[in-house]
């Protein structure tokens, strides 16, 4: 659209010339292309406009893709951390490379905008050289010096074959974070992007094979719930690491725990009730702009977002006010297009949930903000920004993920009863605070459930090896992702002990 004068930048051009190539995605069993029918993936800004084809997997598949790396794993364990740290760095190098490939794949197929794709590239990037620095340090055996007269050593391995399960909000970060870290522990590697997302998965895997990950220590099985259920329903694998809803890291759970077979752990990182506390001293300016972040980029769709402002009730009536007027500056639309700063929700299914939601809590709530649809949105899945005042946080039973952000008043005295609401929930993921009372701050940090705590900025975008993201409770099981405990939870540990 040459009339948007931002389209004329020279990346969109490339961006263009990506997104005319035919792309497809495919299992990947022992490094060979599975064949079957192709489906068209969608793309959720225009449903007339597929970015390509995907063959999803068998459930043969996921056992011929378990066979093969149960026979791997020993030799890609024996290789050492250091051999498998070197595949991710050049893995990481070559996304580089290829990134604007990668970017083009995340707007067309999961809606990101251009500043979300390249964000999520980056994340990409730094996993795997996090986690390639990590596990040069922490595979080495350590020498533990003591009393018993004898030489003792610590070591870790991999656990054998891990299932990566992995949500189509983070595509390319999430994926390529769970898979690397499995991989440089040691384990082999079944991945199973979300069935929305499975073309940059693709991508990524073939990436990863061309840097010296062997086929048959990388498996991709795109696909439903059929084939998720066959590959963590195996008695054969070593441990499974899942981001995505609460119930299906339960479902999970359940199926690992029914199996007449070895314990293996779940790595879960799931849903969120994430609350931003915003007092009477806090900058009202500051708090629209990091609310305004936190509630619509990405249009809402990332576990760390804030649903809920708890807002003083002082200020309350200009803070609403000001949120309405920033929320109408949002453009929704097409996210190839430079100037947009909200692309879609992912598909029918989220919108319509989105839109229930909003029936039934409008019934209760003051609807303070919601902005019209553009033109054309009806050949995509959008859902615009808004903003719904309740009475109390107890109205929402579940977690609302997209571009809808609640409101709840709350009085000076009452700091400790909106903390505790908020542990209440049970959730425990990100938590914001605006205050400009550093004893506040203390307050509600030490009272506070939650995996990630953030003060006086927005609370999505965390960054890797800086600032560790996962959380508790309802939220996940740790360890937390881009964080130095991750790797180990991926790792086997072995205590040899020598009479000298
Ligand atoms: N890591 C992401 C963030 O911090 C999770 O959604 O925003």
């Amino acid at each position: 659209d040459l009339s948007d004068p931002l389209q004329t930048d020279p990346l969109m051009a490339d961006l263009v010339k990506e997104w005319q190539k035919a792309t497809f995605a495919r299992p990947l069993v022992g490094g060979n292309d599975g064949v079957g029918a192709e489906q068209p993936v969608l793309d959720p800004a225009d449903h007339n406009r597929s970015p390509g084809t995907v063959v999803e997997a068998t459930v043969q598949d996921a056992h011929e893709a378990i066979s093969l790396a149960l026979a791997a794993q020993h030799d890609w364990s024996n290789l050492g951390a250091d051999v498998r740290a070197e595949c991710l760095m050049r893995a990481a190098d070559a996304m580089e490379a290829q990134r604007t490939r990668l970017l083009a794949l995340l707007i067309r197929e999961a809606g990101k905008t251009l500043p979300d794709a390249i964000a999520e590239v980056r994340e990409a990037i730094d996993f795997c050289r996090y986690y390639a620095l990590l596990a040069r340090r922490e595979f080495l055996p350590e020498p533990l010096p003591g009393p018993t007269g004898e030489t003792n050593q610590l070591q870790l391995h991999g656990r054998g074959v891990f299932v990566c399960i992995s949500p189509w909000n983070f595509p390319l970060a999430i994926f390529v974070g769970q898979v690397a870290a499995a991989l440089v522990a040691g384990n082999s590697v079944i991945a199973k992007p979300a069935p929305q997302t499975p073309l940059v998965a693709y991508e990524a895997v073939k990436l990863l094979h061309a840097a010296g990950v062997p086929g048959d220590v990388l498996h991709l099985i795109p696909g439903g719930p059929a084939v998720g259920e066959a590959l963590v329903t195996d008695p054969r694998i070593g441990g499974v690491a899942f981001t995505g809803s609460t119930e299906t890291a339960r479902r999970i759970n359940r199926h690992l725990a029914a199996k007449d077979a070895a314990i293996v752990p779940l790595i879960a990182e799931t849903g969120g009730q994430n609350v931003l506390i915003a007092d009477s001293s806090s900058l009202p300016e500051q708090v629209v702009q990091d609310v305004i972040i936190s509630a619509f980029q990405s249009a809402g769709q990332r576990c760390s977002a804030c649903r809920v402002l708890f807002v003083q009730s002082d200020v309350a009536d200009k803070v609403i006010k000001m949120l309405s007027g920033a929320a109408a500056d949002l453009i929704l639309g097409d996210p190839g297009k430079l100037s947009t700063d909200i692309g879609p929700v992912i598909d029918a299914a989220a919108r319509d949930r989105l839109t229930a939601h909003s029936q039934l809590i409008g019934q209760i709530g003051t609807r303070h903000f919601k902005a019209p649809l553009p033109p054309g949105a009806e050949k995509g899945t959008f859902y615009p920004p808004e903003i719904i005042e309740i009475d109390s946080l107890s109205r929402l039973d579940r977690e609302v993920f997209g571009p809808i952000l609640h409101v709840v008043r709350w009085e000076a005295s009452a700091l400790d009863k909106v903390v505790e609401a908020v542990n209440a929930t049970g959730y425990g993921l990100t938590l914001g605070v605006h205050s400009r009372i550093d004893e506040t701050v203390q307050r509600v940090i030490s009272k506070a459930r939650v995996g990630n705590v953030y003060v006086n900025r927005s609370m999505i975008g965390a960054v890797v090896g800086v600032q560790p993201f996962g959380g508790e409770g309802l939220s996940g099981t740790g360890p937390k992702a881009g964080g130095p405990r991750y790797l180990t939870r991926f790792a086997a540990e072995r205590t040899i002990s020598v009479d000298t």
